[in-house]
């Protein structure tokens, strides 16, 4: 059978391995025996159960797994989701709210959760309007931070002209200004290359700073590479940026970061003038799909972007409730941190094991260097129920796939896969 005709069976499965095989030969015993372990062995080699003997015994494949929210034998490490699911609390809030959805939503329930938890100065928020500013700080929700990126590229490019944003990256500004060029406005997205190290080029991004640049993106840590910018070289470099250039950090994947040294930018946005923040609920807190992010910066930032917003009917009344439980869930959180930060270590020997230089990750997911073009790699893997991204198109890696972090089910199977696929 070549890699292309494969149909995700073997002649044995797990299954049947476990219903008759396992249990034939006396459990853990058994298994053991089969593995080549005396029982104390294998229970000292981490193998406990039937389940986690029949994994290391026959591997775990895509027909396998049961991801939450997706049909079973799916493997989806394509979009950085959470593969825990949603805060438990965020979920009893929606129950909670169940009724209210004939309704417009004119609550502060999330500003005020926000403005909490980063300690802003902001007194009154209105359930009436989407931003809430006190005398400095100010606050905008956002469909997911989706939205705000599009709003700080509309207004970069509409008022300047010129933006600049790594590559690769999430891409989101420059593709607003690649779009808009292409229907022939005359505005320019600029790119600057990442360093090998996948860290963006400061010094590059910095030279491509010019009178008509309004904007620059610094994702942190970086998406699709993982790498982690120390914070005082992000400070150095908004000291050199010239006062009429907006600086956006965005931090969407923060809460994953593994340094404990490191300082986000929340207390800088609400200092300076020219640097705003981008949080979303779509990664740590598992909740992509309801779409929510925020954005923090001086009070002034934001009403120059609020033109561009969608505004108070942006907000959906469901997506509030369980955004606002959510920041309060510390448990669901740790737990998050921990699977990706677990996920991430056994990802990373796994790939090396099997020939690819990944990027130490600072998010929950990984980038691999796999030496040769991965597309047909890619394809073959999405063939066989396995979702992950390729480097080539938009990113311009052709060499690289970014994973996913997922759940220990969904990265088992996705080494399974791979391991068959690479041959
Ligand atoms: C770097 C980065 N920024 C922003 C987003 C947008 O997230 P959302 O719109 O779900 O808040 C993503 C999503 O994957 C991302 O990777």
């Amino acid at each position: 059978m070549t890699s292309d005709e494969y149909n995700g069976d073997d002649p044995v499965s797990r299954r049947d391995f476990l219903r008759g095989g396992l249990g034939g030969l006396g459990g853990l015993a058994g298994a053991a025996a089969l593995a080549g372990l005396a029982e104390p062995a294998a229970l000292a080699a981490g193998l406990h159960s039937r389940e986690a003997v029949a994994a290391q015994l026959a591997g775990r494949r895509p027909a396998d797994v049961k991801s939450v929210g997706l049909e079973p034998g799916r493997v989806r490490l394509a979009f950085n989701e959470n593969p825990l699911g949603a805060s438990p609390a965020a979920i009893e809030a929606v129950l909670r709210h169940q009724d209210w959805m004939n309704r417009y939503d004119y609550t502060t329930t999330l500003q005020q959760a926000i403005i909490r938890h980063h300690d802003l100065d902001i007194p009154r928020p209105s359930g009436f309007d989407f931003k809430a500013t006190g005398d400095r700080h100010g606050l905008m929700l956002g469909v997911g931070t989706t939205e705000l990126l599009q709003i700080l590229a509309l207004q970069a490019l509409m008022k300047h002209g010129e933006v600049v944003e790594a590559l690769p990256s999430y891409g989101q500004i420059t593709r607003v200004g690649d779009e808009l060029r292409d229907a022939g406005h005359a505005v320019l997205a600029r790119k600057s290359p990442v360093l090998p190290d996948g860290n963006h080029d400061l010094d590059d991004m910095g030279r491509q700073i010019g009178d008509r640049t309004g904007l620059v993106i610094i994702c942190n840590p970086h998406n699709p590479t993982g790498a982690l910018l120390p914070h005082g070289q992000i400070l150095d470099f908004i000291d050199r940026v010239p006062p009429h250039v907006l600086l956006a950090i965005d931090e969407v994947y923060v809460d994953f970061v593994r340094d404990p040294a490191y300082r986000d930018f929340i207390e800088v946005a609400k200092e300076r003038e020219n640097v705003i923040v981008l949080r979303t609920f779509s990664k740590v807190y598992g909740l992509g799909g309801i779409r929510v992010g925020y954005a923090v910066a001086h009070r002034d930032v934001i009403y120059r972007l609020a033109p561009f917003s969608m505004g108070l009917l942006g907000r959906n009344v469901l997506s509030v409730h369980a955004a606002a439980a959510a920041l309060g869930d510390e448990e669901h959180v740790r737990r998050s941190r921990q699977a990706v930060w677990d996920g991430n270590d056994y990802l990373t020997a796994e790939l090396e094991r099997l020939g690819a230089r990944v990027i130490p990750s600072h998010a929950c997911f990984l980038w691999a260097d796999f030496g040769r073009e991965t597309q047909r790699i890619v394809r073959q893997l999405w063939s066989r129920q396995v979702m992950v991204r390729a480097g080539a198109g938009q990113w311009a890696s052709p060499n690289h796939i970014r994973i996913s972090t997922g759940s220990r089910e969904e990265n088992e199977a996705f080494i399974w896969t791979l391991e068959r696929t690479l041959g």
